[in-house]
This record gives structure tokens, C-alpha cells and sequence, in this order.
């Protein structure tokens, strides 16, 4: 038998997610990554899980898209894992920026010249060159593992054509990378770093894949679903707070105000949010805002959390 509110989110997911699909028509789908254009501009789906195995979805659910930025959640927490906090948090910085996902900006304007924080580009990258291995290919392997294990989904491959045509272009990732390489924030081979960071970016996931994952971090490290801790809870309290405070970049304090979950996006349209203890959300609608933030996403949320009263504030 489902939980009343749950009873109530199936029968009342399919009519806010009809209200939110106007919202697509005012974004655009990212092209500065040439393989994402592809996308399907309308697009707009959603998968709630429940701690205790109850599942709602609703619209383009099995769409399959890369995690991009939702992934850096994830390596931060591997890397946090590899190395413990001081290591860490020598090589970025725990504040939001107020500046696009790929600004430079600040790299230069404040010292000591780290990244501001694990979310935007800067930091993200800084967080691969920190991931255990002997190797790109090895890290790259390590990333993919704990992911598969965290989504409980043996089957998380790369999209190899978005890798490499963000590969191809990144340039603007390639000149972040040479500036932190000469502030001496990241040590190795530049390219090598890129790559771990690339590749992690194409993962192919769906919104179930998010929502499980989310699920993870909701409930504080554990799969509440098989008993297992995946990930210590200190290291969960950290990226939740990340999420909440550069998780949507210089949109979130609108967010925050406006739904009030923790939440990471992705510029290929993916959201992954969760309400503490209870669920684990996973949204994808490839029509980004200005901040690079999926528009009818974003809606659909702000929708959803106060139809249910779920914001933390
Ligand atoms: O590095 C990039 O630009 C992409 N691989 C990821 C950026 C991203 O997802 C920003 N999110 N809204």
C-alpha cells in the first residue's frame, strides 16, 4: 500500500508537470558542448523515490542524457573520500561565487587564486586531478565504479560522443585548467585532468539513475533500500551543503528561496534534488535558463515543494 502522499504525488505529478512544459519554450538547449544541441528541446520528466522503495514518475522519465555538472556532486565526495577534508579543501574553496558555472573571473581577482568552490568548472576540475589512481583511465574507472554503485545500476557507461565533443571544444575548460595549473592548484598533466574530468561529465544516466543516487545522499550516506553505507555521513553533510549553497551556481539563492532542497544541475537539463530522509528526485528538461539551469526543471520543483510544503527553511 503507498504512503497517503504519495497516493497523492501519483495522482497530481502528470498535472504539474503539464503545467511546467510551457516553461521550456523560454530556454535553450546548450550548444557550447556541439553533441548536446541534439537534445530534445520539450522535453520534461521526473522520478521520485521514496526511503522506503515507493517510486512516482511522470513525462520523458527514460529519456537518457549525460549527468554534466550533476556529476561533480559525486566526485567531490570521492575525492573527499581519497584524501580527507584538509587535502581537499587546500586545493578549493567552500564559498559561491555569484558568477557563471565557467568564470575564471575570481582565479584571478582573489587570493589565493583556488577555486571558489567544488561546483563550478574551476573547482570540479581541481577535484579530478585529486582522485586516486595510477592513471586517467584508472581514476576515470574508480569515477564510473563508485557512480554505478551509488545508482545501483551495473549498466552507467559514457556517452563517448558527448565526451568527445566536449573534448573537442573545451577550450574555455583548457584555459581554467592552464591558469590553475600555474597558480600551482593543479599538479600532472593538464590534459590527463581534463580527461578524468570529461569523462565523468558524459556519464549517461535517467532520471531513476538521479533519484537513487539522490536517495543516497537524503538519507545520509545509506542505500535505505539494501542497508549499505555507501559514503561517510560527514562527507554527505558537506555536498548537501554545497548543493544548497552553489548547487544551481549563481541561481541559488532563488532557489533556495523558491523550493528549498539541496539540488545539483547539469547543463545537458538533468536536476538532482532530495528531500532530507525521505526522497530522492531526479528531473531532466534540456531547455536551460540564463544561469544554465533546466527552465520547466527548476518549474516543476518550485511547484512541487510547495504543493508540499518540502522546503528545509
Ligand atoms: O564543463 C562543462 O562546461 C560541462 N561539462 C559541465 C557544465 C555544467 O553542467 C554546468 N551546469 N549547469
Amino acid at each position: 500500500m503507498a504512503s497517503p502522499e504519495m497516493k497523492s504525488i501519483r495522482q497530481q505529478l502528470p498535472r504539474w508537470l503539464e503545467t511546467s512544459l510551457p516553461c521550456a519554450t523560454r530556454g535553450n538547449v546548450a550548444s557550447y558542448i556541439p553533441e548536446l544541441s541534439k537534445a530534445p528541446h520539450n522535453a520534461l520528466g521526473i522520478t521520485l523515490l521514496s526511503a522506503t522503495g515507493e517510486s512516482a514518475s511522470a513525462g520523458d522519465c527514460g529519456l537518457r542524457f549525460t549527468m554534466q555538472s550533476i556529476s561533480k556532486v559525486f566526485t567531490l565526495i570521492l575525492a573527499l573520500m581519497d584524501n580527507g577534508e584538509d587535502e581537499v579543501f587546500s586545493k578549493v574553496g567552500m564559498e559561491p561565487t555569484g558568477d557563471n558555472f565557467n568564470s575564471m573571473l575570481k582565479l584571478e581577482l582573489v587570493r589565493p587564486g583556488i577555486p571558489f568552490n567544488p561546483m563550478i568548472n574551476a573547482g570540479a576540475i581541481t577535484v579530478s586531478s585529486l582522485i586516486r589512481g595510477s592513471s586517467p583511465e584508472e581514476k576515470s574507472e574508480r569515477i564510473l565504479h563508485f557512480f554505478k554503485d551509488l545508482a545501483g545500476n551495473d549498466r552507467l557507461d559514457y556517452d563517448m560522443g558527448v565526451y568527445r565533443s566536449e573534448s573537442d571544444t573545451g577550450n574555455l575548460n583548457r584555459s581554467i585548467s592552464f591558469f590553475l595549473k600555474e597558480n600551482g592548484v593543479l599538479s600532472g598533466d593538464v590534459e590527463e585532468v581534463l580527461d578524468v574530468y570529461f569523462r565523468h561529465c558524459s556519464i549517461v544516466v535517467d532520471c531513476a539513475d538521479l533519484a537513487r543516487m539522490a536517495l543516497v545522499l537524503a538519507s545520509n550516506g545509506t542505500n535505505p533500500l539494501t542497508g549499505k553505507q555507501l559514503i561517510p555521513r560527514r562527507y554527505v553533510q558537506i555536498a548537501k551543503t554545497f548543493m544548497t549553497t552553489c548547487g544551481m551556481y549563481n541561481a541559488s539563492g532563488e532557489f533556495a528561496i523558491q523550493v528549498g532542497l539541496p539540488a545539483k544541475s547539469g547543463v545537458s537539463g538533468g536536476i538532482l534534488t532530495l528531500v532530507p530522509e525521505r526522497y530522492g528526485i531526479g528531473v531532466v528538461g534540456p531547455a536551460l535558463n540564463d544561469k544554465g539551469n533546466s527552465y520547466a526543471g527548476v518549474h516543476l520543483l518550485q511547484t512541487i515543494s510547495r504543493e508540499l510544503d518540502w522546503s528545509m527553511f
